[in-house]
């Protein structure tokens, strides 16, 4: 017999807290995850056998498994999610509040004998290298088997946890329990000044893999700006020129508006020797180092990335990444074992079943895979993985990259005249929204850093905490906005996105360098059509005039929308923002 999950650790404190939440949740077992591979073939054999996972063609997609997900419960929820500070004020108007005693006793009560005939998995797991200063020790109790499996590609988890731990009691609580996974009963609440997490309800990514954006960025940030660092949701890559020089980008879009992609991009095949690398395609915590430059950490392991949109021509690395040993949630199986999703290399094959597993023909008028379906992969798998990744001092960050999705207004590329101009582009970004999160997709709102579903904290406070991280930077990153998601009067994208996002790229850098010329516009400093180096792509100079156009009646409507944010932030909102409002203004 295997005895897979029985070997309690030492801590006493982790030992102590588990022992609490056995005797309240009544599991019928305690399984701790230890992170090895004997473990990992044990726990899929019996997803596989719950009915949880599908094994897929071993022969096409060696190590990878298929799940559905609950219809109700298919992407993140902003209102479920709570941040429980002392005081509402803490929380800010952007976030949703309630007081930790009352929602403690809510959870409390839906948490009582929830485990009973299920197993309590405990999974220690580290984000961020072994041995890196910036890195976090979190344990999630978890319901799931699903939930265990993910965890186990997205993070470091077992032995490394603990040893980074050691004998300390400051490790992430994090609680998770599916329960029924009815709309009703799902809250995911952080607890900041506790260090605590508690979700239930659901069994879905952000909501659930609670390392994810509940630890990483939640109570990231509220940590961060305590102890003066950043957590931000940023990809995190390196340009490297044909010379070898090596340059650290990171940049902020919102959900689904193409972190994984940029991250993991090649560039177009004339721009021989160049090279660009990953090091994360969704979360970074940053630092100001001893040198006065910015460091950053990829915390995660694993990419959980939108699954429709990805091939072999958009997204190579990412094509490569899945192919072996991946979970894939919510996009269509085929018959013969493989997967298929909207936006997919192949025509779609015969005897599809949708994610939901009805049957599925091109004449359907819904779609094959959700629009949210997801893949969780291994970063080890991408073949651009930068060796950086694994490096516990993290990376000099030299530029920032701020970017929405949006059809108008926003040029494709510009840069802040300084740091604080920067902060201010950063804080009134606007995004149309996505399937990323239940709600109007296709809306414009306001995503400040594009993490507006993931501050921990008063967004005005967020903002200084920005402002004032520049007196520990004698070289702070320039900063930059992009827009790959500009279009024309027949609703076509103006711009061919993805790896052509390269040539905005190299602009980027050779300003960081201090080689690229710009030209300065009322709203910062833009490219001329010659700063760039067109070989390999037809795009003729008055499409490119278009794509960075400055429309004075757009204009006007998008600082009105930003005097929404503003208004609602407005007892915390740094003055400096406000004075970057009336110099844009007036430069208008
Ligand atoms: P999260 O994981 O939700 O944080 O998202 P992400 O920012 O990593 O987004 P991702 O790279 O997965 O892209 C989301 C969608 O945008 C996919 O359907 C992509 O195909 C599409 N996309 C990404 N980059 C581009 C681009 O340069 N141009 C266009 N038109 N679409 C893009
Ligand atoms: C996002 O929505 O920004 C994601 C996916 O990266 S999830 O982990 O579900 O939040
Ligand atoms: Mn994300």
């Amino acid at each position: 017999m295997a005895t897979y999950g029985t070997t309690a650790p030492t801590n006493k404190a982790i030992v102590d807290w588990i022992e609490t939440y056995r005797l309240h949740c009544q599991p019928d077992r305690i399984f701790w995850v230890d992170g090895s591979e004997a473990e990992k073939e044990h726990l899929l054999a019996e997803a596989v056998r719950n009915g949880v996972l599908t094994t897929l063609n071993q022969d096409k997609l060696p190590g990878c498994y298929y799940h559905r997900s609950n219809p109700n419960d298919v992407a993140r929820v902003e209102q479920c999610t709570f941040i429980c500070t002392p005081t509402k004020d803490e929380a800010g108007p952007t976030n949703n509040w309630a007081p930790p005693r009352e929602m403690y006793e809510k959870l409390s009560g839906l948490l009582y004998g929830a485990m009973r005939g299920r197993t309590m998995y405990v999974v220690p797991y580290l984000m961020g290298p072994p041995g890196s200063p910036l890195s976090k020790v979190g344990i999630e109790i978890t319901d799931s088997i699903y939930v265990v499996l993910n965890m186990r590609i997205m993070s470091r988890v077992g032995r490394v946890a603990l040893d980074q731990l050691g004998h300390a009691d400051d490790f992430n609580r994090g609680v998770h329990s599916v329960l029924d996974c009815h709309p009703d009963r799902r809250f995911i609440c952080h607890f900041p000044q506790d260090d605590t997490i508690i979700s239930v309800g659901s069994g879905y990514g952000g909501n659930v893999l609670l390392g994810k954006k509940c630890l990483c960025l939640r109570i990231g940030s509220y940590l961060g700006r305590q102890q003066g660092w950043m957590a931000e949701h940023m990809l995190i890559l390196c340009v490297e020129s044909p010379e070898g020089e090596k340059t650290y980008v990171a940049a902020a879009f919102p959900s689904a508006c193409g972190k994984t992609n940029f991250a993991m991009l090649i560039p177009p095949a004339h721009f021989k020797g160049w090279k660009v690398t990953t090091i994360g395609d969704d979360i970074a915590w940053m630092k100001p180092g001893p040198d006065g430059r910015l460091y950053a950490i990829n915390p995660e392991l694993g990419y959980f990335g939108v699954a429709p949109g990805t091939n072999l021509k958009s997204n190579p690395n990412a094509m490569a990444s899945i192919a072996k040993d991946t979970i894939y949630t919510n996009v269509a199986l085929a018959p013969d074992g493989t997967v298929w999703w909207e936006g997919h290399d192949d025509p779609p094959p015969a005897g599809l079943l949708d994610w939901k597993g009805s049957p599925w023909t091109p004449d359907s008028t819904e779609k094959a895979a959700h629009p949210n379906s997801r893949f969780t992969a291994p970063m080890t798998n991408n073949p651009a993985l930068a060796p950086e990744a694994h490096d516990p001092q993290g990376v000099p960050i030299s530029a920032i990259i701020f970017g929405g999705r949006r059809a108008t207004t926003m040029p494709l590329i510009f840069q802040a005249f300084n740091w604080i101009h920067g902060v201010y582009l950063g804080a009134t970004m606007g995004s149309e929204m996505t399937a990323a999160a239940a709600g109007t997709i296709g809306q414009v709102r306001r995503d400040p850093m594009a993490m507006l579903p993931f501050c921990g904290y008063n967004m005005g406070d967020y903002f200084n905490h920005w402002i004032g991280i520049r007196r520990d930077l004698g070289d702070p990153p320039r900063i930059f906005h992009v827009n790959w998601f500009r279009k024309d009067a027949n609703d076509k994208f103006l711009w061919p996105g993805y790896g052509e996002n390269f040539r905005v790229l190299k602009w980027i850098v050779e300003r960081c360098q201090g080689r690229g010329k710009a030209h300065e516009t009322p709203i910062g400093w833009m490219p001329r059509y010659e700063e760039f180096d067109w070989t390999g792509l037809d795009y003729p100079r008055e499409k490119f005039e278009q794509s960075i156009k400055i429309d004075s009646a757009e204009w006007n409507r998008e600082l009105l929308s930003q005097t929404e944010l503003f208004l609602q932030l407005h007892d915390r909102l740094p003055k400096e923002l406000i004075f970057q409002r009336e110099l844009l203004i007036s430069r208008l």
